[in-house]
């Protein structure tokens, strides 16, 4: 069997998702259209290269990922480091020909996007854009569903993502509260799951009217390798710099088809852990998902009989979009590492076939262009058209 050699860039808390769906993929999906191999992690320091190699199942590590892009051993390489480094690595990877799987917000802004995908779109390679949640078997059922006509034309989506890790303002300032690492706040970092499953699930989304705001304007600094991700990691006594990100973002969303919608994200929400959501109205019939309920998809479909009329509950199993390859019953349970190990095992078969999955770096771009108007929406406090730069 066709064996991938992987090089991995970074070896945080991505570093542990992708490297758990190389490892578990052939177990899930077989025969697996290729094995991936751990072969080199590229970290900061050789030192904490080293230690990430060794935890997370790799062969060697080095403290330079241009090693690693210059290896002509290597097939693939995956970015999993914070937003600044996305494009420079990117770049010089499709350079040396590699497959390329990238963590999203594909880059800080659209036009770094872009620079991006003509890079990979000029070497011909394969490249994917790490939205996984899209792959959650319940939203792809949602997808199927749509696609199949059950609720007719949607006339409304309403998406959140909600979670509180960086409401106490002890939580540490680490890359993700820094604009020239991260881009941009809870936007960019969580917002952009939503901008996609609205694509992916609705259509293209033509203009936004938004408004962000940032409520914990400094935080005391991190120093370390990796995000160390919240409350949990309360940092005092410490220097305090900056935040120049917003915490929060609501906007109302236009649709090419005609749909309304609008999407919230919020890191500050006392309560709420991974609360992602959508609901979508059509004209037949209506479907609800939460990710903290992952396996659930709930369904209302208007032409059930009057007295049975109501929301059902489908749990996603063997019946499902991917569902062959996971678990034989529903309601075993569907975790954050099954949407990583479909994710990998989409990728590494549009490498053997030739072809580019989805998302790849073009929805990158286009979910770049959406986040963009955004922030500009709410900086001139009115509707922006979603246009290509
Ligand atoms: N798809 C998702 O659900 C999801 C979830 C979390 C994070 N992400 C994305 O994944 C990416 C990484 O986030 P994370 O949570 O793993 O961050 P993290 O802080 O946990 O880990 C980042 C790692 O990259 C290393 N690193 C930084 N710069 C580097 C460089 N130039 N060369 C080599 N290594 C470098 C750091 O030392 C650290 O080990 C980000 O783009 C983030 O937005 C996606």
């Amino acid at each position: 069997m066709r064996r991938l050699n992987v090089g991995m860039i970074g070896g945080g808390f991505m570093g542990k998702a992708h490297s758990l769906a190389y490892a578990a993929m052939p177990m899930f999906f077989w025969p697996a259209p290729a094995i991936p191999v751990r072969h080199t992690l590229a970290d900061v320091t050789d030192e904490l290269a080293t230690e990430a190699a060794a935890r997370l199942g790799f062969s060697q590590g080095v403290g330079d990922w241009r090693r690693v892009v210059d290896d002509p051993e290597i097939d693939i390489i995956d970015i999993v480091t914070p937003n600044n480094s996305h494009a420079e690595i990117a770049i010089a990877a499709a350079a040396a020909g590699k497959h390329i799987i990238c963590e999203k917000p594909l880059a800080r802004s659209a036009a770094e996007a872009k620079t991006m995908l003509d890079a990979v779109q000029a070497t011909g390679v394969t490249h994917m854009v790490a939205f996984n949640y899209r792959h959650t078997p319940a939203v792809a059922l949602a997808r199927k569903l749509i696609e199949g006509g059950s609720i007719g034309a949607i006339r409304n989506f309403r998406g959140t993502y909600l979670q509180d890790w960086s409401a106490d303002p002890a939580s540490p300032l680490s890359w993700r509260f820094q604009k020239k690492v991260a881009g941009s706040g809870a936007l960019g970092d969580i917002a952009t799951h939503v901008v996609d499953m609205a694509r992916y699930l609705v259509d293209e989304i033509a203009s936004v009217n938004a408004v962000t705001r940032t409520y914990i304007s400094a935080r005391p600094v991190q120093n370390s390798g990796f995000d160390k991700l919240g409350a949990a990691a309360r940092l005092t006594g410490v220097p305090m710099a900056p935040v120049d990100v917003d915490d929060e973002v609501i906007t109302l969303l236009q649709f090419r088809n005609g749909a309304i919608g609008s999407l919230e994200a919020s890191r500050n929400a006392y309560g709420r852990n991974n609360y992602l959501t959508f609901e979508i109205h059509g004209e037949l019939g209506s479907i609800v998902f939460n990710y903290e309920q992952r396996d659930q998809l709930q369904v209302m479909l208007a032409d059930d009989p009057a007295d049975c009329r109501g929301f059902r509950t489908i749990y996603t199993g063997p019946a499902h979009p991917h569902g062959e390859g996971l678990w034989p019953i529903p309601a075993l349970g569907i975790g954050y590492g099954e949407t990583k190990i479909i994710e990998c095992s989409l990728f590494v078969s549009a490498i053997v076939e030739g072809r580019q999955p989805s998302p790849n770096f073009r929805d990158g771009y286009l979910n770049g262009l959406v986040a963009d108007a955004i922030l500009e929406s709410a900086e001139t406090r009115g509707w922006r058209d979603v246009v290509e730069v």
